[in-house]
C-alpha cells in the first residue's frame, strides 16, 4: 500500500494524532464525542443529530479520532454505511484545534475505515461555512449546489407510541375524512370550527382563535358521530384513543380508573381522546347517585385536559338528555354538535355511494329516517337478493329492482318521533 507522506507526517504530528481504530474503542467513549460536538457548535448538523452519533458509535460505524498530546479530544468524525455510501453523521473540531489539518487526516482514517465496510463513498450534507468544510475541499469531495434538505417530524416519538398503543390507539390511515359522504351540516361545522383551527395553529394564533379542545357530539345512533370522531384524527394526522365506559368501571373506582387514564394520555401530543356512549359514564347525578363521582371526576378533568394545546377530546352520546346538565355548561365543551339523519341531498350522494345500481335521486326520497349505518344495510341486503339469485342460475349482477327492495326491507333508524325529538334537542343544547 502506498503511504501518503503527509498522512505519515501527520500520524507523527507531536501535538496530535488520530488514533487506530484498536486504540480508540477502549479510550474514548461516546459521552466524550458528543461533549466535543456540542462544544465544537458543529457536525454536519443539517441532516443528523445527537443520538444518530450516539447510536452509530455503539454500532462500531466507521469513525475517527484525534486526540491531543495530552490524551484530550481534538476532533472526531463520524459515519455510517448505507449500502455503498457511507454518510457522514458529524464531523466536528475542538475549537483550539482548528486550521491544523485535523479534518483532513479524520477525513482520510475514515476513507480506509468505509472501504473495509464495502462502501465506496463518503457523503455529507453540511451548512455552508461549516467548521470543517475546507476538508472537504482539501480531500478532494465535489460539491453539488442547490439540493434541498426535506425533514418532518414523525407523528409521535417513541414514549408517546407506547402510551397510545397500551390503550389500544393508533394513528388512524389518511383519507377517513375525506371518505364521509355528505356536506352534512355536522361535517361542515367540525372541518370549520375544529379541524380547520387545530391544523393551522400558527394563523388561529395570529388572530387570537383559541382551537377547541372538547367536543359533544350527540344524535341518533348510525348517523357517524363515531365516524367523525376517528376521522378528525385521520385529518390532522394525530393519535386516536378511545376510552371505554364500560372499561372504566362505575362509582369511585370508575372516577379513579379515568383520572388515572388521563393522567397517563397527558404525555401524548397531537391526541384525541374519544369517549363513545357518554352518557353512560356522565349521566345525571340527581337520578343516579353511583355516578357521581365519574361525573364530578369528569367536571375537573375536561378542562384540564383541553388545557394543553394539540389535544382534543371527543365525546359522543345518543341520549344527550339524560346527560348531567353541569357537564353541558359553558367550560366543559367548546362545542356542542347535533349529528342528525341526513337530509334528501346527503341521502342521494350516500346512496350513489352505497347502492349504485339504484336509481339514487329514487332511493333518496323513499329513504326518510335513514341513516349511513341503515345505506350500508341496504346495500348488504341488495348484495344477498342479487347473489341469492346468481345461485339458482340467474344473473349475477345487483340491479336496481334489488336497490328499492332492499329499501323497502329496511327500517329507518330516525322515525318520525325520534326525529322530532332530535330536532328538539339540536334546539335546546346545541353549542356551535
Ligand atoms: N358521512 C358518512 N359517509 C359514509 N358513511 C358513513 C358516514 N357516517 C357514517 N357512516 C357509516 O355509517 C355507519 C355508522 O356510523 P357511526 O359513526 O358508527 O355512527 P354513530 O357513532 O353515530 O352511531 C358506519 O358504518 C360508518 O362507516
Ligand atoms: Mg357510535
Amino acid at each position: 500500500m502506498r503511504v501518503d507522506p503527509s498522512e505519515e507526517a501527520e500520524r507523527v504530528h507531536a501535538a496530535w494524532r488520530v488514533l487506530s481504530p484498536d486504540d480508540r474503542d477502549p479510550a474514548v467513549s461516546s459521552e466524550e464525542v458528543v461533549r466535543l460536538i456540542d462544544l465544537a457548535g458543529t457536525s454536519t448538523g443539517a441532516a443528523y443529530g445527537r443520538s444518530d452519533v450516539v447510536e452509530a458509535l455503539h454500532d462500531r460505524e466507521p469513525a475517527a479520532v484525534a486526540v491531543a498530546a495530552d490524551g484530550t479530544l481534538a476532533g472526531v468524525a463520524v459515519a455510517q454505511v448505507a449500502g455503498a455510501d457511507a454518510h457522514l453523521l458529524a464531523l466536528a473540531l475542538h475549537p483550539d484545534w482548528r486550521h491544523q489539518g485535523i479534518g483532513s487526516a479524520l477525513l482520510r482514517q475514515l476513507d480506509q475505515e468505509i472501504i473495509h465496510r464495502g462502501a465506496s463513498r463518503l457523503v455529507a450534507v453540511v451548512r455552508p461555512g461549516q467548521v470543517g468544510e475546507d476538508a472537504f475541499a482539501n480531500q478532494g469531495f465535489t460539491r453539488t449546489d442547490g439540493l434541498h434538505l426535506y425533514a418532518r417530524d414523525a407523528s409521535m416519538v417513541p414514549s408517546e407510541l407506547e402510551v397510545v398503543e397500551r390503550f389500544g390507539g393508533h394513528v388512524p390511515p389518511d383519507g377517513l375524512w375525506e371518505s364521509l359522504l355528505g356536506f352534512s351540516t355536522a361535517k361542515e361545522l367540525l372541518e370549520r370550527r375544529v379541524v380547520a383551527p387545530l391544523g393551522h395553529t400558527g394563523l388561529a394564533d395570529q388572530l387570537g382563535l383559541r382551537p377547541p379542545g372538547a367536543v359533544l357530539l350527540f344524535g341518533p345512533p348510525g348517523t357517524g358521530k363515531t365516524s367523525f370522531a376517528r376521522a378528525m384524527a385521520s385529518r390532522l394526522s394525530w393519535a386516536f384513543v378511545e376510552l371505554h365506559p364500560s372499561l372504566l368501571g362505575q362509582g369511585v373506582a370508575g372516577a379513579r380508573a379515568l383520572r388515572d387514564a388521563l393522567d397517563e394520555l397527558s404525555r401524548v401530543d397531537r391526541l384525541v381522546c374519544f369517549i363513545d356512549e357518554a352518557d353512560e359514564i356522565a349521566s345525571d347525578r340527581t337520578g343516579r347517585p353511583e355516578s357521581q363521582p365519574l361525573v364530578n371526576e369528569l367536571l375537573k378533568a375536561v378542562p384540564v385536559f383541553k388545557d394543553r394545546p394539540d389535544r382534543l377530546m371527543v365525546m359522543a352520546t345518543n341520549s344527550i338528555a339524560a346527560m348531567d346538565p353541569a357537564l353541558l355548561r359553558p367550560g366543559r365543551f367548546d362545542l356542542i354538535i347535533p349529528v342528525g339523519p341526513p337530509d334528501e341531498a346527503e341521502r342521494t350522494e350516500l346512496a350513489a355511494a352505497f347502492v349504485p345500481a339504484g336509481d339514487a335521486a329514487e332511493v333518496a326520497r323513499r329513504t326518510d329516517g335513514f341513516t349511513p349505518a341503515d345505506f350500508a344495510l341496504v346495500a348488504q341486503r341488495s348484495a344477498q337478493r342479487a347473489f341469492d339469485r346468481a345461485l339458482g342460475g340467474g344473473v349475477a349482477e345487483i340491479g336496481g329492482e334489488d336497490v328499492l327492495a332492499a329499501v323497502a326491507e329496511t327500517r329507518a333508524s330516525v322515525n318520525p318521533v325520534a326525529a322530532g325529538q332530535f330536532a328538539t334537542e339540536a334546539e335546546r343544547f346545541a353549542r356551535r
